[in-house]
């Protein structure tokens, strides 16, 4: 029937241009509500002859559907346009430029890290990780210290509760359970570090409960002292990005290695609040060192009898402490806003060889 086809028409040409949901809903209500003009149609059908009703009926559900049809179509097609709409009205332009006023910086130890790192990177040591929570037996029993060693209470350990299987925890020591770890992994050739923190009940100007150390483990055919000795000189002469260095060894004892040596560094510390390097009559402290002993490679499921190796591990915040003037181990970790604008690197400027380390 005429009237049917031109009623829709009319409808679908309104319904696509409603502007709006709320336009549309008026729209469907006036259409298909109780007394909309398609819901007046249908109920027409109820006074028609039956072969009336074969003809119309069709009809009318064919007006009925294609109405309801074109107003979810629309309904979707407003929902994009109001999505299109916000997107556009929230996007972020990620490539302008940072603000001036950007207030982040690197913590120096973080700084030290990533020098650390690149130094050693440059000399062909990957970095190796563990965890801060470790277990007694790569704490201590696997670098030959058992239970009742007395170097046990040279390192003021803080236990942890046990974890749930049969095995002894500790907040790691030192940085030397990475050794283990390495060890366990990989035969030789090894050449890593292993950069982290480490924990002991201690805490004065010069110590805090939580520090940070690096690790250095060499294990290959042939390797003996002069690898040791030759490797913390270049890197002492990196890091503090000077020439002319001068190391003293002076014997020491670690159950994990054999000999044992302690690294000092000439320094003048005569004028107050200065630290040169190279001259002088003061020495400053590394860290400890040696060759891995022959039981601990054993230990670890390295063949003594083919392989040495050496190791050292030296204190990361006396090392950023000295090479940038900072007085007192504590503030690292104070979080002091101040502090940090004071002595923090600036977010992008990444250390490198060649640029510089520092700055
Ligand atoms: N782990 C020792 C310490 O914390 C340092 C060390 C590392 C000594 C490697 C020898 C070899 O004091």
């Amino acid at each position: 029937m005429a009237d049917i086809a031109k009623l829709e028409s009319e409808l679908l040409a309104q319904i696509a241009a409603a502007p709006d949901e709320a336009a549309l809903e008026a729209l469907r209500v006036s259409a298909l509500g109780k007394k909309g003009s398609v819901s007046e149609l249908m109920k027409s059908l109820g006074t028609m002859s039956p072969e009336e009703r074969k003809t119309q009926g069709p009809l009318l559900n064919g007006l009925r559907d294609a109405v309801t049809g074109a107003i979810a179509a629309r309904k979707a097609a407003l929902g994009d346009i109001a999505l299109n709409a916000r997107l556009a009205s929230e996007a972020i332009d990620v490539s302008l430029p940072p603000r001036p006023e950007s207030q982040g910086s690197v913590h120096p130890i973080s700084q030290v890290l990533e020098e650390i790192t690149l130094i050693f990177a440059d000399m062909g040591f990957a970095v190796a990780e563990g965890p801060d929570i470790e277990y007694d037996d790569y704490n201590f029993t696997k670098l030959n210290i058992p239970p009742d060693h007395p170097a046990r209470q040279m390192q003021d350990t803080f236990y942890v509760a046990p974890q749930g299987d049969e095995s002894a925890h500790v907040l790691r020591t030192h940085t030397s359970p990475v050794q283990v770890r390495t060890m366990l992994n990989h035969q030789p050739p090894i050449r890593i570090i292993s950069p982290g923190r480490t924990y002991r009940v201690d805490s004065d100007a010069t110590h805090s409960p939580m520090f940070h150390q690096v690790e250095a483990l060499v294990v290959d055919r042939g390797i003996h002292l002069g690898h040791l000795k030759w490797t913390v000189e270049e890197f002492c002469k990196a890091f503090f990005e000077i020439d002319t260095i001068e190391l003293r060894a002076r014997p020491s004892f670690f159950p994990f290695t054999e000999p044992s040596l302690e690294w000092d560094m000439r320094c003048d510390r005569s004028v107050p609040g200065q630290i040169k390097f190279g001259t002088g009559k003061d020495w400053l402290e590394l860290g400890g060192s040696g060759m891995v002993h022959p039981r601990v490679l054993a230990n670890c499921g390295i063949d003594p009898a083919r392989y040495t190796g050496f190791a050292f591990g030296f204190g990361l915040d006396r090392m950023a402490m000295l090479k940038y003037g900072i007085p007192d181990i504590r503030s690292f970790f104070e979080s002091d806003l101040r502090w940090l604008r004071h002595y923090g690197f600036a977010a992008l400027d990444i250390p490198s060889l060649d640029g510089g380390l520092s700055r």
